[in-house]
């Protein structure tokens, strides 16, 4: 989704804005500018493309302003070309915006505004809301007044930034839905949509919250709300390193991040899986655990990957704890009117921490009094501070546009709240302890899949040229299998469906023939002899069969076409490990296909609009 940085102080503020916007750049976008003002002047650079494509075009240009703003945008109104990129300015070309988000108001506004003599340049919603900002610094001759009484106009999500060639000293920053973090340097100011843009230059930091807006000079910050009311903000301290964002050797922030998966599931039970008594300690749980006890029944919501690890963790939580679990997708249940019974326990995951959809459940279940808890990767982000309480994943930053060890940290949580409420529950402390042994087990196991990385290039080369793949997998691999087909139609952008293997043969059984390749889940547990029977349905049809199996399956080599062997786990804990090859087969097929990987078309790392 689009980036968001600004600059005042005594450096040059251009390459401190590109190098900022390349940091972003994992977010996914469609175009880049920049608004720098210089020697009293408003002066834009913005292109399609690339920020790369922006700093070609700047070529020749020698801008040395001491403040500016950047963008990157993904397009919401307009299409994605030079015009409509961001930033936008005002009929007398002085005052210039960049905004994240959407202005639902703007045909309106923009009526209004036309009438009152503002000429439009553009089709984007954005636009308008420098033209409010315009009229209303005719009324304060105030910048900051200006930008909050304009806001106090304005429906939807934002996160902006405004200058003004009137009051060159200053940023303007406000944020309703959109993240914004303001960094404090030494005689700098800085702001983003995102830390990773920051820490080159501070780690001391403030996070805007809904309804903010603050003044940043190069040696001040002040913050009020839209309603003028001032707010005094703690300085907070960025703890993660900037290598951690970096890629560290490999080709792509999505294979170092698959690669790390061993670490990151690690840090998600570092100090909370307790071998010696079978159970878990979470810390961020303790304020509600009575009401967890008392739950009758738990709802769990989440978009895409988040979505699918919901999936996977009703199936752990159902069977360890004999809670009902009830699965939502945010965006159907923030509409759906939903039933919510008083003692609902509401858990809503989400990598980013800012998914609107994801948010506006979220406020959909706090509103009909449900107690809602999170699941959340990015501390600081929107929906880890509206929740009543919940668990960091501390997965570390993920940059890959593709959730990767994300989703696997989000699956060991899941399983350490379903050891801990199980144990809460009535089971005993040695199924518990056989239990947190094979959690902890883990890690180790995912170095093993990651030894198998030629046969899955292998396999890639095999079938890069394939257009449709199908993914089965049953009980808890049907989310693993809905997984590695998101992961493999994202990045690669051949058209892969998930389905639970038995449902086959009520339809997409159709579509085999000898150039489906159909990938299986198929580890040794209980049900593992139903799903051979449906490869045996596959094979009778000609399909070819990619099988996920267990390293001591010696069946599955004679019925199959290829088999990537993984190493046995409990049943509630195969998502982690399966889900692994799965994501690689996603990543090498996309590479041998020549796909930009990190940044996929059309998608975003963090999808604030909804
Ligand atoms: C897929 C992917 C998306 C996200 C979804 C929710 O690889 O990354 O499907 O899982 O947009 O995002 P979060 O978890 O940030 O709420």
């Amino acid at each position: 989704m689009c980036g968001i940085v600004g600059y005042i102080g005594p450096k040059n503020s251009l390459p401190i804005l590109l190098e900022g916007l390349r940091r972003l750049e994992y977010r996914g976008y469609d175009s880049a500018g920049v608004a720098l003002i210089h020697d009293g002047k408003l002066e834009v650079h913005k292109k399609a493309g690339k920020v790369a494509d922006l700093v070609a075009s700047m070529k020749g240009t020698h801008a040395s302003a001491q403040l500016g703003i950047g963008h990157t945008r993904w397009a919401t109104h307009g299409e994605p070309n030079d015009v409509n990129a961001h930033p936008h300015w005002d009929c007398k070309h002085e005052i210039a915006i960049i905004h994240n988000g959407i202005i639902e108001n703007y045909v309106a506004l923009k009526i209004k505004l036309q009438k009152d003599g503002h000429t439009i340049r553009t089709v984007t919603d954005t636009e308008i809301l420098v033209h409010l900002i315009e009229e209303m610094y005719k009324r304060s001759h105030d910048l900051f007044t200006a930008v909050r009484l304009a806001l106090l106009e304005v429906e939807g999500a934002y996160g902006i930034l405004v200058i003004s060639t009137k009051e060159p000293d200053r940023i303007i920053a406000a944020r309703k839905g959109s993240p914004l973090v303001i960094g404090i340097g030494d005689d700098e100011s800085l702001v983003a949509s995102d830390a990773a843009a920051l820490v080159d230059h501070t780690r001391q930091v403030i996070y805007l919250e809904d309804g903010q807006v603050a003044c940043l000079t190069a040696d001040s910050v002040t913050i009020k709300t839209i309603h003028d009311q001032e707010i005094i903000k703690q300085v907070e301290e960025i703890t993660f390193d900037l290598e951690q964002i970096e890629k560290g050797g490999y080709e792509h922030f999505m294979l170092k991040e698959i690669h790390e998966q061993p670490t990151s599931i690690l840090n998600s039970m570092r100090g909370r899986l307790l071998l010696q008594e079978g159970t878990a300690k979470l810390g961020g749980l303790e304020p509600v655990m009575d009401k967890l006890l008392a739950a009758k029944r738990f709802i769990i919501t989440a978009c895409g990957t988040s979505w699918h690890a919901a999936l996977a963790g009703k199936y752990m939580i159902e069977q360890l704890t004999g809670i009902p679990v009830e699965v939502d997708y945010a965006s159907e249940f923030r509409y759906r009117n939903p039933v919510v019974q008083p003692g609902d326990v509401v858990f809503v995951i989400s990598q980013s921490g800012e998914t609107a959809d994801t948010l506006a459940a979220l406020r959909e279940a706090q509103s009909k009094g449900a107690t809602v808890l999170g699941i959340v990767n990015v501390v600081g982000s929107t929906i880890a501070r509206a929740t009543d309480a919940g668990v960091f994943i501390h997965a570390g930053p993920e940059i890959g546009v593709a959730s990767t060890k994300a989703f696997t940290s989000q699956l060991s949580v899941l399983a350490l709240i379903s050891l801990l409420l199980a144990r809460h529950r009535g089971m005993s402390k040695e199924q518990g302890i056989t239990i947190a042994r094979d959690l902890q087990s883990v890690p180790e196991k995912i170095e093993k899949v990651l030894t198998q990385i030629d046969q899955i290039k292998y396999i890639a080369e095999e079938f890069k040229h394939a257009q449709n793949f199908i993914y089965l997998g049953r009980g808890i691999n049907f989310p693993t299998a809905l997984e590695g087909a998101l992961k493999l139609k994202e990045i690669s952008y051949i058209h892969a469906e998930g389905y639970p293997a038995a449902e086959m043969k009520h339809g997409p059984i159709a579509l085999i023939d000898e150039n489906m390749p159909v990938v299986f889940i198929v580890p040794k547990d209980a049900i593992y002899d139903k799903v051979l029977s449906n490869i045996q349905e596959v094979r009778a049809r000609k399909g070819r069969i990619i099988a996920i199996a267990n390293e001591d399956d010696t069946e599955i080599g004679n019925l199959s076409d290829f088999v990537v062997r993984v190493p046995r786990t409990l049943s509630y804990f195969g998502p982690i490990v399966n889900s692994i090859p799965l994501q690689l087969l996603a990543y090498y097929m996309a590479v041998a296909r020549g796909c930009n990987v990190d940044q996929p078309r059309n998608l975003a790392k963090s999808v604030t609009v909804e």
